[in-house]
């Protein structure tokens, strides 16, 4: 999971159909944070659907404006008042012309900050957190008569089961690939990370719940899914026969006809059990590409992290699961600058590193985040050292990705054609490696997978041209 990711929920109907329904409102999601607030915005917008909200890609024609927040670093929290302040202001201006704008703060800053926000923020009529967002339609009913409302309590009732389901409609303009949050919240504790307190305990939702909204995505023409949870790999649930752990659940979504390829992210290295390395190796539809964290190469800094596991041990897991799919691509995350992390503790994040060879990897600046118990550490690491040791990691980290973009050069691989590219007559695939690449074929192809020979790399993506014949739909 990343802090990169920040797109708005695409308009869920073609713009004909949007001027033909001159009286439905429209709501403005601005997505802050991981794929899970990605995927939430997409159910927000269809719990919103009933009170006849459509989505808009333009903030300025929205009648409710919400933000997505994510809570996960100092600066991303910083992020959502900038955008309060000015909204505020769009709110005032609307307000003059005696029409209505709605502002609804949700996610993980929704969650950690609560009463807060609406102190802070005056325009905002709603705060909800990531476990109440099924309730937004009651919530700006109050909030319409008057009353503001913040509602960040873990609800008891399952969300899943009172949201409506997501119409064909709506999936397909979303794309062929999709997100499905199989696990939510966090029990790790890791003693820099706010998720455990934002999202709550770790929660799986049941198989069959899990099973009937992948068949609905893949009966809308979805072909790729992505599994996603906090600790997407700690998913447990009962099965057929006896609990399912991850793997059991992969094996089974392997069956859906018409299912091509399937991902998950984000995993623990402490819960990567043997079910799920064997579906590595048996599971054609799982992609050979793995991100699985490791935060640092210090033995001593994980120790303070409470990761619970040694370099040693993330080590021989990297190879166990090499050892089974040799093809696969890692990716990571990293942290610098950890409380009491030295000049040592840095070189042995690079050194393992240097051992792993990640194909992709994200990296960051500790940031301290209140109510964590890194936060009580007295050993802070100063902002230039945090700084240079970034800059000398992420050098590090780019040249890897940039020697594994070259590996790929000369290779057939099989390409699954997702939109339409920047070029007339270009389309944007993803490769089984998460690379996008631009192949010269037909919008009417997206959704196939085609065969192509990588030919050149730029700078965030592959270039290919076809090769033999199309495989699929
Ligand atoms: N559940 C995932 C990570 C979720 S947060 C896991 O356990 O790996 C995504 C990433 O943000 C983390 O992997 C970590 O690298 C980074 N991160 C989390 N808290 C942070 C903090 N306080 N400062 C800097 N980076 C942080
Ligand atoms: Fe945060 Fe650690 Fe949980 Fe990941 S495992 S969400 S880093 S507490
Ligand atoms: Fe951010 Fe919450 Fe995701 S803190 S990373 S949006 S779980």
């Amino acid at each position: 999971m990343n802090e990169h990711v920040s797109l708005s929920v695409p308009a869920d109907e073609p713009p004909a159909r949007q001027n033909e329904r001159t009286n439905s409102r429209k709501v403005f999601i601005k997505t802050y944070g991981c794929q899970m607030n990605v995927y939430d915005s997409g159910r927000m917008t269809d719990a919103l659907a009933g009170d006849g909200y459509v989505a808009t890609e333009e903030m300025g024609e929205a009648d409710l404006i919400l933000l997505n927040t994510c809570h996960i670093r100092e600066k991303a929290s910083d992020k959502v008042y900038s955008a309060l302040g000015r909204l505020r202001d769009m709110k005032k201006a609307r307000a003059a012309e005696g029409k209505e704008l709605m502002i609804g703060v949700t996610g993980c800053v929704a969650q950690a900050e609560g009463e807060e926000i609406l102190r802070r923020a005056p325009a905002v009529d709603v705060v909800i957190g990531p476990q109440t967002y099924h309730r937004l339609p009651e919530a700006l009913k109050r909030a319409r008569a008057g009353n503001r409302v913040v509602d960040t309590e873990y609800a008891v009732e399952d969300k899943f089961e009172h949201l409506p389901v997501t119409e064909k409609a709506k999936i397909r303009a979303r794309g062929v690939t999709a997100f499905l949050t199989v696990q939510e919240g966090c029990d790790k504790f890791c003693t820099f990370c706010v998720v455990p307190y934002t999202r709550g305990s770790e929660v799986s939702r049941p198989v069959q719940q899990i099973l009937d909204e992948a068949r609905r995505l893949v009966d809308a023409g979805v072909r790729e899914i992505t599994l996603l949870g906090q600790n997407v790999n700690a998913w447990r649930s009962e099965g057929e026969k006896g609990e399912w752990s991850l793997g059991d659940l992969l094996y089974r979504l392997a069956e859906i006809p018409g299912l091509a390829r399937l991902r998950y992210t984000t995993s623990h290295p402490r819960d990567m059990d043997d079910k799920l390395i064997e579906a590595h190796r048996d599971l054609r539809a799982l992609m050979p590409y793995l991100h699985l964290p490791v935060q640092s190469g210090s033995d001593r800094i994980l120790k303070a992290m409470n990761r619970r596991h040694t370099a040693a041990e993330y080590l021989r897991l990297v190879e166990r699961i090499r050892t089974v799919r040799p093809d696969i691509a890692m990716s990571g995350d990293f942290i610098v600058g950890f409380p009491g992390e030295t000049d040592q503790d840095f070189e042995d994040t690079l050194r393992i590193v240097e051992d792993v060879h990640y194909a992709q990897a994200f990296s960051f600046k500790y940031s301290t985040r209140p109510g964590t118990p890194g936060a009580d550490l007295s050993d802070q690491v100063p902002e230039d050292v945090k700084a240079e040791r970034l800059e000398r990691l992420q050098a590090l980290l780019l040249k890897q990705q940039a020697d594994f973009a070259k590996s790929c050069v000369g290779k057939v691989i099989d390409l699954l054609l997702e939109k339409p590219g920047r070029m007339p007559g270009q389309v944007i695939g993803r490769s089984p490696w998460l690379q996008s690449v631009n192949v010269d074929a037909k919008t009417s192809q997206i959704g196939d997978i085609v065969k192509v020979r990588i030919i050149g790399t730029g700078p965030n993506s592959l270039f290919a041209e076809p090769a033999e014949s199309l495989i699929g739909p």
